[in-house]
């Protein structure tokens, strides 16, 4: 097995620069690896990740190195890989498999020469590795201490397989942490999705109709930055609650057969499969771009779509046009992949450091408690959440207030009223 598979090795010293360029954003990941490095919480272990191989993840990667760990590393997405931040960990001496542009044979080649070091723990971002572990490597389960997951797809995948009795193992939903899902998915695709479209199209946000599919965590995140920029923003459910959310927050909800006629963008986040499909298609507007920031490249229904045009060209990096029979053209950026990681750089580093901090303080805990976990879909405690937040607060200088003994006694009593 080759130590590492990346496309370049001489890129090494940009990606170095650029660790350094995230690590000075990620202070409160950095004050969890000094800890690590005088208590070694991963001597011994070895650790196999499934994350975008990017710059704040190379930051991460050092800190589990730092706290004892022996890391391999494979990209979970063939577009996400920043190739000079895979040489600059190679060069370190760290297993990292991953190619930007990398096919999907070679992904789950990558995946599995993770696999072949025999992890102990493992950190994934969308569940193929836990998958694959499951579906072809059971015999290495035994020794697994337990995972992690980062994201809200993956975290659903987990939930359906704990409930059909499938997982074999702890895995912590480090997606549920307050200090993730409501800062990377909302802060961190609200700013990064857009990233995203800018560099692939660069076009004038103002005055366009930007349509949001999904409503959740990040499809927040999204309409409120389309909107900081001038756009007339509409948005897409299926879920009651989220709908009025919507229309509370001040945006215009509608189905999508309907919003599809309107739309100068589309923005899908659902995590769900063909929200947009062919019989969309033909009845958007000539020039409309199409893109996804949802974990899998399923929300747009792309297969139809090349069914349907008569020509495909690149258009530009991350940029394909599609025209049809009718002579409209529609442009769907970074191949209906995460639109933040395909044509941008992923979420802004400080906002990584929220995540990360979550990870690492989630391998720790695995660790901890080997051999007292049972297999299912692990919370961390509201004390680590806490704690991250504490960290963050202390990385930006931020002060806050403490509880009075006497506001103490009146939270946690029932006897004063009024
Ligand atoms: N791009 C990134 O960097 C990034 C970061 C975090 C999460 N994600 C991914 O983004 C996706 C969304 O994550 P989230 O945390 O916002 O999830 P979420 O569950 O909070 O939100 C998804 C929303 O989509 C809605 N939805 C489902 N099907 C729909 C449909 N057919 N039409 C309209 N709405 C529909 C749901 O009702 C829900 O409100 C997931 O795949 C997640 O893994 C991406």
């Amino acid at each position: 097995m080759q130590q590492y598979q990346v496309k370049d090795i001489a890129l090494a010293e940009q990606g170095r620069k650029n660790i350094e360029w995230a690590e000075s954003r990620m202070s409160a990941l950095l004050a969890i690896r000094e800890r690590f490095v005088k208590e070694q919480p991963f001597k011994g272990l070895r650790i196999g990740l499934a994350l975008h191989i990017t710059k704040e993840t190379a930051v991460l990667v050092e800190t589990l190195k730092a706290g004892g760990g022996s890391v391999a590393i494979a990209s979970c997405n063939p577009l996400s890989t920043q190739d000079d931040v895979a040489a600059a960990l190679a060069k370190e001496g760290i297993a990292v498999h991953g190619k930007k542009g990398e096919s999907v044979e070679e992904y789950y080649e990558y995946i599995r020469a993770v696999i072949a070091t025999n992890p102990h723990l493992t950190v994934d971002d969308g569940c193929d590795l836990v998958s694959e572990i499951h579906k072809n490597h059971p015999k290495l389960i035994p020794s697994i201490i337990g995972g992690t997951e980062e994201t809200t797809t993956g975290v659903i995948r987990l939930r359906a397989m704990a409930e059909e009795g499938s997982l074999k193992y702890p895995v912590v939903a480090v997606n549920d942490n307050r200090t993730k899902h409501l800062v990377d998915n909302y802060y961190g695709t609200g700013q990064s999705a857009l990233d995203g479209i800018l560099r692939a199209t660069n076009i004038l946000f103002a005055g366009k109709s930007v349509v949001v599919v999904g409503y959740g965590e990040c499809g927040k995140g999204v309409a409120q930055r389309s909107r900081g920029l001038g756009a007339n923003v509409l948005v897409t459910e299926i879920d009651a609650f989220r709908a009025l959310q919507a229309v509370l927050d001040g945006f215009r909800v509608l189905p999508i057969a309907d919003a599809v006629k309107e739309g100068d963008v589309f923005i899908t986040v659902t995590g769900n499969k063909h929200v947009i499909r062919k019989e969309h298609f033909g009845q958007m507007r000539d020039g409309a771009v199409l893109v996804n920031a949802g974990h899998f490249d399923v929300e747009i229904d792309l297969a139809s779509l090349k069914s349907l045009a008569k020509k495909q060209r690149q258009m530009r990096p991350s940029l394909e046009e599609y025209t049809l029979a009718s002579g409209k053209r529609l442009y769907v950026g970074g191949e209906g992949r995460l639109i933040n990681l395909a044509a941008a750089e992923g979420h802004p580093s400080e906002v990584m450091s929220f995540s990360f901090c979550g990870q690492a303080l989630a391998l720790e805990f695995l660790a901890k408690q080997r051999g007292k976990l049972s297999p299912g879909v692990i919370v961390l405690s509201q004390e680590v959440d806490d704690a991250i937040a504490e960290l963050q607060l202390r990385a930006l200088g931020v002060r806050k207030d403490t509880l009075t003994a006497e506001q103490r006694k009146y939270l946690s009593g029932w006897q004063e009223g009024t």
